[in-house]
């Protein structure tokens, strides 16, 4: 398993950080599931409970403990539990090869209606998020034009595909890089596109999207969501999702100073945990099902193998290292 052996200094997160131990595993009791995990998610929250100030999206990881994330495992050992070997589940005791967790804490994922890493990208917590920050917090409407940030990422790719589908006129992103850019409007359904740090957010807003843009999908914060304001047309709105442009002091904390622009446009701004909309679960299962049934969404991911590379999945994730869903398989004998 994969421990915090520190937490980062200011220039964020480095291998030394954590370590790769063996510790045995607890005995199974009744109610309990012995897993062996398949695949782990490794995300940007999981930066965010690196530090002992800031409270993130849940509790933050304690020096020489494990850390702790999103996976889909197989039953290996089930007792007292109507949940039996074989069954593939999602729980929340990822960073290990082996855990035990409570029966009740997991859900059962049908690993033949899509692979197991499906279950936490497209049709997991990072489609949920992409689903609700576009349907319940932008209020999508069918003619809007969007502008999604960290676009080739896991929630972006999401957001980008989901907007398309539930009636955008038009869809722009922006990623690092000029070949995340070029994948954007060749490979993701992107109409166009721009390399954030290449180009000030601005003038590429200007240039990629010359009429405004009704819905912004904030992945990033700082000096992209200053640039969105600006472009923003009258009732315009923000789906604040993510900051991660913000975790780093590298990354200067713009001020949004910039909030008279909100005025102006009449522009919504509204920050969400995707926890807290459970209800859409269902409504989103059955209709990102459907779309990759259909061939009109596809699993895309980045995948990295073995527990020994955890750490540098997860710090590559951070710097862009993936296109989609960034996930570290731990069995090598099944496909993700
Ligand atoms: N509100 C919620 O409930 C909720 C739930 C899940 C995720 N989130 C948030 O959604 C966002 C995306 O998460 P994800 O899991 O889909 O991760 P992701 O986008 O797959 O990976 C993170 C991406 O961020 C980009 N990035 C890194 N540093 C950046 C910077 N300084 N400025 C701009 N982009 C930068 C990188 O892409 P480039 O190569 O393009 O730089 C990297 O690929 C995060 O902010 C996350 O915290 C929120």
């Amino acid at each position: 398993m994969v421990t915090l052996v520190r937490r980062p200094e200011s220039g964020g997160p480095v291998p030394d950080d954590f370590a790769l131990e063996h510790r045995p595993l607890p005995a199974v009791q009744p109610g309990q599931l012995l897993l062996r995990n398949i695949v782990m998610s490794v995300d940007p929250s999981m930066r965010g409970r690196l530090e002992t100030s800031e409270k993130h999206y849940t509790t933050n990881f304690e020096i020489g403990q494990p850390l702790d994330g999103s996976a889909i495992g197989v039953v290996i050992d089930a007792v007292g539990s109507a949940i039996a070997a074989g069954t593939v589940v999602r729980h929340r005791l990822g960073w290990r090869e082996h855990a035990v967790v409570d029966a009740a804490s997991v859900s059962v994922v049908d690993v033949d209606a899509a692979p197991a890493g499906a279950w936490l990208g497209i049709l997991g917590q990072t489609g949920f998020t992409a689903y609700v920050g576009l349907t319940r917090i932008a209020q999508l409407r069918p003619g809007d034009v969007v502008f999604v940030s960290a676009a080739a990422g896991a929630v972006g790719s999401a957001a980008g595909r989901f907007a398309k589908l539930l009636g955008a006129a038009r869809v722009v992103g922006s990623a690092g890089g000029s070949a995340k850019v070029r994948a954007l409007v060749d490979e993701l359904g992107y109409d166009d596109a721009f390399d954030y740090r290449a180009e000030a957010a601005g003038d590429a807003l200007t240039r990629v999207a010359p009429d405004g843009i009704d819905v912004y999908f904030d992945n990033v914060g700082g000096a992209q969501l200053v640039a969105a304001l600006e472009a923003m047309r009258l009732g315009g709105r923000v789906a604040l999702c993510g900051m991660i442009s913000q975790f780093d002091e590298s990354g200067a904390r713009e001020d949004i100073n910039r909030l008279i622009e909100a005025v102006l446009r009449r522009v919504t701004l509204r920050g969400f945990i995707v926890r807290d909309h459970e209800e859409a679960r269902p409504e989103f299962e059955q209709t990102v099902s459907a779309w990759l049934r259909s061939g009109e969404v596809a699993v895309l991911q980045t995948v990295v193998d073995g527990i020994e590379h955890a750490v540098d999945a997860f710090l590559g994730m951070l710097k862009g290292d993936n296109v989609g869903k960034a996930l570290v398989r731990l069995d090598t004998s099944w496909s993700v």
